[in-house]
């Protein structure tokens, strides 16, 4: 952990001399060296309640070492997207591409809000699984595996079962999951949700410093305006149900960061209240527009 104590205690203290200005336009192709990227896409349900048309139209590109945040109103759609950027499940219109690595697609991990570990596994196990199916020997397994348990802070508790663990420490070993398989992408669909605050924070600040150890690319959904600000190079803005991208802001605020920095910051107001406009403005409409009404 002496590498990522040394990356936290450098304080951010260049700030940036004006709001960035929000992106309505060309978000697929705006954005470069994408790893993903996502052009007219729509999943539509057909269920017993009639056509369910949960995006429609999500242009978006995410860019290799891009901390991509999505907030939007609950039911937009955020999980089907993410689901279908992880190929849990598929589009019924628009096209996907993973951009090639190395002439390979992208490989991804996805880490759900609180229940992403099997409760009868260890931890170490639980971390080392991925690597099982990868087909990585004991010892290989063993050593990657305690490295990221150490990486998220669980050292002392790599024999513990789930059932013995706090909330937030569930949540490590998801994460260090997630990591342990090395994607290019990793997808996380409010993965602090349901915890406490305090957790929340020291979570956000670790993810924060294994995001600068490793420069993954990763999407994040949350429904924190402030979680989102403080995490996210790029805010995506999604409009209510049927969700697509409204708008697209991009934080300045350097990096590292520190989460005391991020909202001492003089924009953090400002864009706060810019991103809560936006929200409200489309949670009021899906208040006041009934699912079936909706063009
Ligand atoms: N398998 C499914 N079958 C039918 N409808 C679905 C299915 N999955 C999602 N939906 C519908 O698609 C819409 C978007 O759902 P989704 O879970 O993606 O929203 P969300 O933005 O993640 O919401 P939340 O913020 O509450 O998690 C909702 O109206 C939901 O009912
Ligand atoms: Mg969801």
């Amino acid at each position: 952990m002496a590498a990522s104590a040394l990356l936290t205690s450098i304080t951010a203290t260049a700030l940036a001399p004006a709001l960035p200005r929000p992106v309505t336009t060309g978000q697929a192709s705006a954005v470069p060296s994408p790893i993903i990227r996502a052009r007219g896409l729509g999943r539509r349900f057909e269920t017993a309640r009639g056509i369910i048309d949960a995006i429609r139209d999500v242009d978006l590109a995410v860019g290799t070492s891009e901390f991509c945040v999505i907030v939007g109103p609950s039911g937009c759609g955020k999980t089907t997207l993410l689901r279908i950027l992880a190929g849990l499940d598929r589009p019924t219109s628009g096209t996907l591409e993973g951009c090639a690595i190395g002439g390979r697609a992208p490989t991804n991990a996805m880490v759900f809000q609180g229940r992403s570990v099997f409760p009868w596994l260890t931890v170490r196990q639980n971390v080392a699984y991925g690597l099982k199916l990868k087909g990585i020997g004991r010892r290989g397994r063993r050593e990657r595996a305690d490295h990221l348990i150490e990486v998220v802070g669980l050292s002392r508790f790599a024999e513990s079962y789930p059932h013995q663990l706090s909330e937030g420490m569930r949540q490590r070993v998801a994460i260090a999951r997630a990591l342990a398989v090395d994607p290019d992408l990793l997808l996380m669909d409010e993965p602090f949700g349901a915890l406490d605050e305090q957790t929340r924070f020291i979570l956000q600040e670790e993810l924060l410093r294994i995001w600068e150890e490793t420069r993954k690319t990763i999407v994040f959904v949350t429904h924190s305006i402030d979680e989102a600000l403080t995490m996210a190079d790029r805010i995506i803005v999604m409009s209510a149900h049927p969700g697509t991208v409204r708008t697209t802001i991009p934080v300045p605020f350097p990096r590292p960061r520190e989460l005391t920095a991020v909202r001492s910051d003089p924009d953090f107001a400002g864009l706060f209240a810019q991103i809560w406009e936006l929200l409200r403005s489309e949670v009021q409409s899906a208040r006041l527009t009934p699912l079936g009404d909706r063009p």
